[in-house]
Formats: structure tokens, C-alpha cells, sequence
């Protein structure tokens, strides 16, 4: 298995990376430039195995959140953004076209976003940054963005078993909620074997981390 990247490209890469170091240095939402990496790094190890353009999954996962509100304050600027960016680096049209696809696509969007993503590409990039939600750095990221948000971390009165609306969610979410309206479904929609794999095993991270939460929570083990 072997990349193949142009001098160009890999130029195009490592200015990017440099963009995104910059852009992302003081984030504390759990979006920092080293979610970036290791979604970029898991994404490029996929692209080789399924044998996809890896110029494309590395650039889309490098800026997979640029467009996010939370980071651009607004979803058609930081597209814009993204589009300017690769423009300016003299990306080809065609694969301006086809990361800008996937970026604007693959949101979660609180689960709201049932969105298939339409090339492998786009597949790739979105598993490896599902990936990073779940398992032991995805635990992490829930209770440091739950922090930022002002989330608690539980509440009995929350709990799986109480039916719900989105609204009282939004309105009364915790950490823990968390869990249960999306990090314990991403297991199923991941798009790649070798993606279905690793979410597998951190899945039932998942699962033995809200066993003995709810355990210690009732001072039983
Ligand atoms: P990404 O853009 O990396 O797919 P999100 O922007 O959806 O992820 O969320 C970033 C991190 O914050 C994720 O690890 C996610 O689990 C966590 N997070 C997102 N929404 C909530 C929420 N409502 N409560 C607690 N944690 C959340
Ligand atoms: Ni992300």
C-alpha cells in the first residue's frame, strides 16, 4: 500500500496543517488542533486501506471543522473560509468542489443530520471523526465540552429511562445525557470496515465507563 502525493500536495498539507495549528491554538471546546490530527491521522490510515484519494480525506479532515459554527461563528463563513483557503493554495477546482462536499455534509448536528455522505472520501472522513467522539478520548471531549457549555456532569432525574423531549435536553443536558442521544449510537454508522472495527472496541468503553459511573453514583461498587 503505498501514497501517492505530489510535492505540491504535500505542500498544500503542511501549509494547512500550519493554518490549523494557528486557527485552533487557544480552543478549549474539545476541537483543538490535536482532535485535527488524530482525525486527520486515522482518516489517511483508512484512505489507504480502502485505497481512496488520500490528498482529499487529509485536507477535508484538516479543516472538517472550520465550518463548524462553534469554531466560525457561522456555517456558510466558515465554508467560505475553507473555499478561499484552498483557492488561495492553488487546490484544483474539482477537488475544491469534492472537499467542500464533505465538509458542509458531514455535521452530526446534534443527530439531526441523518445525511449519507455520497463519495468513500467523505465516508472516511466522517468515521475517523466519529471515531474521536467515542471510547477513552471521547469521554474526554464529552466532559471538557460539557464543562465549557456549563453541562453537569449527571442527573439522577436524567437518565436514560426518562422519556424526553429534545427541547428539555437542550435546555437541561448533561454530560451523561450526552452518551445516551449520540455517543452510544455512532458505533452503527460508521461507514468503513476498519472504522466499524475500532468503534467496536471503544463502544464498550463506553458501555464499562457508564456501568461503574452509575454504580459509583449509587455507592454500590
Ligand atoms: P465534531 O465536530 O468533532 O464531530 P461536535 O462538534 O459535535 O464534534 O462535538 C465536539 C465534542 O463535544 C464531541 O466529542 C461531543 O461528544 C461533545 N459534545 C457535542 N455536543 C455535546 C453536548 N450537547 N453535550 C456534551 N458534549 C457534547
Ligand atoms: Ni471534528
Amino acid at each position: 500500500m503505498s501514497v501517492h502525493l505530489n510535492h505540491k500536495q504535500e505542500r498544500v498539507i503542511s501549509l494547512t496543517e500550519h493554518f490549523l495549528k494557528n486557527e485552533l491554538y487557544y480552543d478549549n471546546t474539545g476541537h483543538d488542533w490535536w482532535h485535527i490530527s488524530r482525525v486527520t491521522n486515522i482518516a489517511k490510515k483508512i484512505a489507504i486501506i480502502e485505497n481512496a484519494d488520500v490528498f482529499i480525506c487529509i485536507i477535508a479532515s484538516l479543516l472538517h471543522d472550520i465550518a463548524d459554527e462553534k469554531i466560525s461563528g457561522d456555517e456558510e463563513i466558515g465554508l467560505y473560509r475553507v473555499e478561499h483557503w484552498l483557492k488561495k493554495n492553488e487546490v484544483l477546482n474539482g477537488d475544491i468542489a469534492h472537499i467542500l462536499e464533505i465538509i458542509s455534509t458531514m455535521s452530526y448536528k446534534g443527530g439531526t443530520n441523518k445525511c449519507t455522505m455520497s463519495t468513500l472520501e467523505g465516508k472516511i472522513v466522517q468515521d475517523a471523526d466519529r471515531l474521536d467522539a467515542i471510547g477513552a478520548i471521547g469521554i474526554s471531549r464529552v466532559m471538557c465540552y460539557s464543562a465549557v457549555k456549563q453541562r453537569p456532569i449527571h442527573h439522577p432525574e436524567l437518565t436514560p429511562r426518562t422519556v424526553i423531549t429534545l427541547d428539555d435536553y437542550r435546555n437541561s443536558g448533561t454530560a451523561i445525557m450526552h452518551f445516551y442521544e449520540k455517543l452510544l449510537k455512532l458505533k452503527d454508522l460508521m461507514n468503513t470496515d476498519y472504522a466499524k472495527q475500532l468503534a467496536a472496541g471503544r463502544h464498550e468503553v463506553l458501555e464499562k465507563y457508564l456501568e461503574q459511573f452509575l454504580y459509583e453514583w449509587d455507592g454500590i461498587k
